[in-house]
């Protein structure tokens, strides 16, 4: 069955883990996801984003995950990412997702919650979970470049004032994370994350969380954060493995050969970044 986040959030915020958020872009990268999470008994979040959906399509996202839920007992939610339509969003939850992002989080503060409000009315009618973001993570995410001098970090008093307003079930913060592949070595803000946990009650959620060394994240996640974002250092691995596999098969036709060194090498970081979230074993 698919669920929404809602539960397994809360669940992972009493225990300090978090739940991993993967994004996927066709049926191999989320059999690699599911069948992964169901070996290691981890909840997981499969993540599509505008892109994704419109490529794969809502409906078979939706079809193929539940196919995924049928083969194990974990909890497995599908979630819309950075989705910044609100027309899109409802689209989707009439096409049976049960998590979504909106992100207005280039908007000014009041814009955003007006736009977040609507999305909460439509998506808890029926029973769908909504996240939202507050601040402004630089690098680029399904085709959307925000450059380093537009990043905004999440001030904790507003974080309470667009909890309060909007009614939102998690919070995506800014807090030094960028999306995609880092320059230097990644800056968190600790002490940031810290206050903005003991004022919001939500569950908070890490984007950008490729390239961002373990230690980093696993502190983030004993800090508060409750969800984990990840997307580029999976299809690094796996679109590394597809080239290699051509270079030594340079006639290769067949998807099913050449898809499947991809998988393996996707299949060893979804492995490890279940243990970097601790939610293996939870079920
Ligand atoms: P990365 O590509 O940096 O992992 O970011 C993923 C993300 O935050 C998706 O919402």
């Amino acid at each position: 069955m698919i669920l929404s986040t809602k539960q397994m959030l809360i669940e992972a915020q009493k225990k300090y883990y978090a739940v991993p958020a993967f994004n996927i872009h066709n049926m191999e990268t989320l059999q690699v996801v599911a069948q992964t999470a169901a070996q290691m008994r981890s909840p997981l979040i499969i993540a599509a984003t505008p892109s994704t959906v419109s490529y794969a399509g809502a409906r078979y996202i939706v079809a193929m995950a539940e196919a995924a839920a049928k083969e194990t007992d974990v909890p497995i939610a599908i979630h819309l990412d950075h989705f910044e339509d609100v027309t899109q969003i409802k689209k989707a939850i009439d096409a049976g997702f049960k998590s979504c992002m909106i992100d207005a989080s280039k908007l000014p503060f009041e814009e955003n919650i007006t736009k977040t409000r609507e999305v909460v009315a439509y998506a808890h009618r029926y029973d769908t979970v909504v996240e939202a973001e507050l601040g402004k993570l630089i690098g680029i995410e399904d085709n959307v470049i925000v450059d380093s001098g537009e990043a905004v970090y999440t001030e904790p008093d507003d974080a309470v004032r667009f909890v309060d307003a909007t009614h939102i079930d998690s919070l995506a913060v800014a807090i030094g994370t960028a999306h995609g592949l880092y320059k230097g070595k990644p800056k968190l803000d600790f002490d940031r994350l810290k206050k903005i946990h003991q004022v919001v009650d939500v569950p908070l959620v890490l984007h950008g969380a490729s390239d961002v060394p373990d230690e980093m994240v696993k502190n983030a996640i004993k800090l508060g954060i409750c969800k984990v974002n990840i997307a580029t250092d999976l299809k690094i691995p796996f679109s590394n493995a597809v080239k290699n596999f051509f270079k030594k098969n340079p006639t290769a036709n067949d998807p099913r050969k050449y898809m499947t060194p991809g998988k393996e090498a996707m299949r060893e970081i979804v492995m490890h970044k279940i243990k970097v979230c601790g939610s293996n074993d939870r079920y």
